[in-house]
């Protein structure tokens, strides 16, 4: 054949693949999450996602240590608390001396250089298991606002740097900035989870934190799959309401909202790599399907080029690991 142009031609040896590769990752942009459970020495599996644990503060800490050792330094704490301390309006959130707050100031101390993210939300603290206050069967928003707000004021108290409301009322990020602000945390981030669709990946992660809603679905907050254009109205908002980082979640099937994000606005954008894209890839591999570490960095790198600047990944390590032998 006479061709001139042969894409091939830049395929021809791993020296020149790696030459004009176009995507690079670079282990500073992974976030990992963190389980947390209340005692000592606690290290419990999670079926659904398997390498990942629920882990007490002491256990925390040399997970912390471990993962700093591996250049990641970023974390994302989440407590999963007993069905005890759980009540309709989340009283425990705002605790100061509860789980979080309390493993948050024992990383803080130990690891002062670590950017500690927070989750914002009720799931976790709500006899309901929804993000929100329940009132007669429906979500109310602005109640859950003020009892979000203040839960940010016990995260900014007790050191962490960003908090990152997952829960999708609107008006919250607003109410966060004036809260933080008036109580002299103007250093404080928020990471808004701003497009977050209701999605069927986050079934294992509703295992790790026994947190799944007791009745009806999330559907009236988080947003409609089949919705693009109402991603770019919830990142209008959240960034006029003074969001520092805007987040789409789930990543592997909204790439598509990632690029059109990232080209929308000029506020660093993260993807979370949610708890079933993790379990399924552990499962499929465990199962002989596909590689795991070939499927593990693919995916990442997919994130990477549809436009995330960050991503939050239960792959944080091994991916870490991976960078460090192969980049
Ligand atoms: C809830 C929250 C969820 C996740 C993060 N924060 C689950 C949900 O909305 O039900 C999902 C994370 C994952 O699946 O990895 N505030």
């Amino acid at each position: 054949m006479k061709l001139t142009q042969r894409p091939r031609r830049n395929r021809k040896s791993e020296a020149l693949r790696q030459m004009v590769a176009e995507t690079e990752l670079r282990v500073s942009q992974l976030v990992l999450p963190l389980f947390l459970c209340e005692g000592k020495g606690q290290m419990q599996a999670i079926a659904s996602m398997p390498g990942i644990f629920r882990q007490s503060p002491d256990m925390i800490l040399q997970e912390v240590g471990k993962a700093v050792e591996l250049g990641v330094k970023s974390f994302d704490l989440f407590p999963a608390l007993p069905e005890s301390k759980k009540d309709q309006t989340g009283t425990e959130s705002l605790n100061p001396n509860g789980l979080l707050p309390t493993t948050l100031r024992m990383i803080r101390d130990k690891y002062p250089d670590v950017t500690l993210i927070t989750d914002v939300a009720l799931d976790p603290y709500s006899s309901d298991g929804h993000d929100g206050v329940v009132r007669n069967g429906v979500i109310v928003n602005d109640e859950t606002v003020e009892i979000l707000a203040k839960m940010c004021l016990v995260h900014a108290q007790n050191g962490a740097d960003i908090v990152s409301p997952s829960d999708m009322m609107d008006g919250r990020v607003g109410a966060i900035r004036e809260a933080l602000d008036s109580a002299g945390f103007i250093d404080t981030g928020i990471l808004s989870y701003s497009v977050k669709y209701a999605s069927s990946f986050y079934g294992p992660f509703r295992e790790a934190l026994d947190s799944a809603p007791k009745f009806g679905d999330k559907k009236t907050y988080q947003m409609d799959f089949r919705n693009s254009r109402e991603a770019l109205r919830e990142i209008d908002l959240d960034v006029a309401e003074g969001a520092d980082i805007v987040m789409v979640k789930p990543a592997l099937s909204y790439l598509d909202i990632i690029a059109k994000v990232k080209a929308h606005t000029n506020i660093p954008v993260a993807a979370y790599n949610v708890s079933g894209e993790y379990g399924l890839i552990k499962l499929g591999a465990k199962h002989g399907l596909i590689d795991e570490t070939r499927a593990m960095v693919e995916t990442l790198y997919s994130m990477r080029r549809a436009g995330a600047d960050v991503i939050f990944t239960y792959f944080a390590l091994p991916m870490a690991e991976w960078l460090r032998k192969n980049t």
